[in-house]
């Protein structure tokens, strides 16, 4: 008699390449116990259960249902890539911290208090709040300065300031988003990493200052081992201490140390149009055998990733005893 098979399901949006084609790598390696199939979800009752070993979430920051939908999955066994809980949690700022525990390098940043005030607040609201002192922010951060949403992504509401005016023109646009602004780092070379699995590593040479779809720069030159080294270390601990099993991780190189950017990318771009061929058959074929290996050797059950053990945090309680 056949094994029963194990489902890996995909949750996705609009994007039309990675999906499929690694629904088709999932179906290739599976040997036939193991296949990829699309989500396929109406609405849910409280004692739903779910036919799937595994769903790889790639679009619950854009849909709120399915975030909770997943949170029910993954209370029902079901494991998630990425960590619904987690993800709805972690934001850039708080990501610093856990890079500086990890010993990886960020730049300098801070942390602003939204410039309008969110829905169904009024100037009660703010009672702890006091001024900020600018002029110690410029002092701490120099200029240029970019300025970007904690809570963001896909380069949305990013700015570039090279002084006073600038940062507040792009404060005034903010609008209540929580913002922070960050010491720019005037880099020689930016690499995009995918991370996988918290153990496999693909550096791609990055080009922010080009067009969209020339941004993967293409027969980059090779990278020199100790950086290479670096670059992979920095990158897979970033991933391990945020517990993402799919990742970007973006680190510039100034003076010879990577200071990593933006690492919290838990639905990473993956299309076809953007990484090019090779990238894209490394994240294809590298994201369906450590699926593959997760349904095989399910993970338990957790929270978070790493950062409560690098920030020393476990042994809280028998410190404070
Ligand atoms: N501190 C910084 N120093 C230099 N460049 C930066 C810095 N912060 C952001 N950038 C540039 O802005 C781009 C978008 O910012 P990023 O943090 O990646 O936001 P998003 O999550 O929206 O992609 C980066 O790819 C990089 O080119
Ligand atoms: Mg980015």
């Amino acid at each position: 008699m056949p094994l029963p098979q194990k489902k890996i399901g995909l949750l996705f949006g609009m994007e039309d390449t990675f999906p499929w084609a690694l629904i088709r790598a999932i179906d290739a390696r599976g040997e036939g116990d193991i296949v990829g199939a699309q989500v396929e979800l109406s609405y849910l009752r409280d004692t739903q259960r779910f036919d799937y070993a595994l769903i790889v979430d790639r679009i619950s920051h854009e849909v709120p249902f399915y975030r909770t939908f997943l949170k029910a999955a993954a209370a029902r066994g079901v494991q998630i890539v990425n960590n619904p809980f987690w993800w709805a949690a972690d934001d850039k700022y708080f990501g610093n911290i856990v890079a500086e525990s990890v010993g990886v390098a960020t730049p300098r940043t801070v942390l602003l208090p939204h410039k309008e005030r969110p829905p169904n607040t009024e100037a009660n609201s703010y009672r702890n709040l006091r001024f900020v002192d600018w002029n110690e922010i410029f002092a701490y951060l120099g200029f240029p300065v970019f300025m970007k949403p904690a809570y963001g992504g896909g380069w949305k509401d990013v700015y570039k300031c090279d002084g006073p005016e600038e940062f507040f023109a792009a404060y005034d646009r903010s609008r209540d988003l929580t913002m922070m602004a960050q010491e720019a780092i005037d880099f020689t070379e930016y690499y995009r990493c995918y991370t996988i699995g918290r153990e496999r590593v693909h550096l791609m040479r990055y080009d922010p200052k080009a067009s969209h779809y020339d941004r993967y720069v293409q027969n980059a030159p090779p990278i020199e081992p100790a950086m290479d080294e670096r670059l992979r270390r920095d990158a897979l601990a970033l991933s391990q201490a945020l517990g993402y099993d799919m990742n970007t991780v973006e680190l510039a190189v100034r003076d010879g140390i990577p200071y990593a950017i933006d690492f919290t990318n838990p639905a990473p771009d993956a299309d076809l149009k953007s990484v090019g061929e090779a990238n894209f058959r490394w994240v294809v074929d590298n994201m369906a055998d450590v699926l593959i290996d997760r349904v095989r050797r399910p993970r338990p059950f957790e929270l978070t990733g790493a950062w409560p053990h690098s920030l020393n945090l476990t042994n809280l309680f028998e410190r404070a005893t």
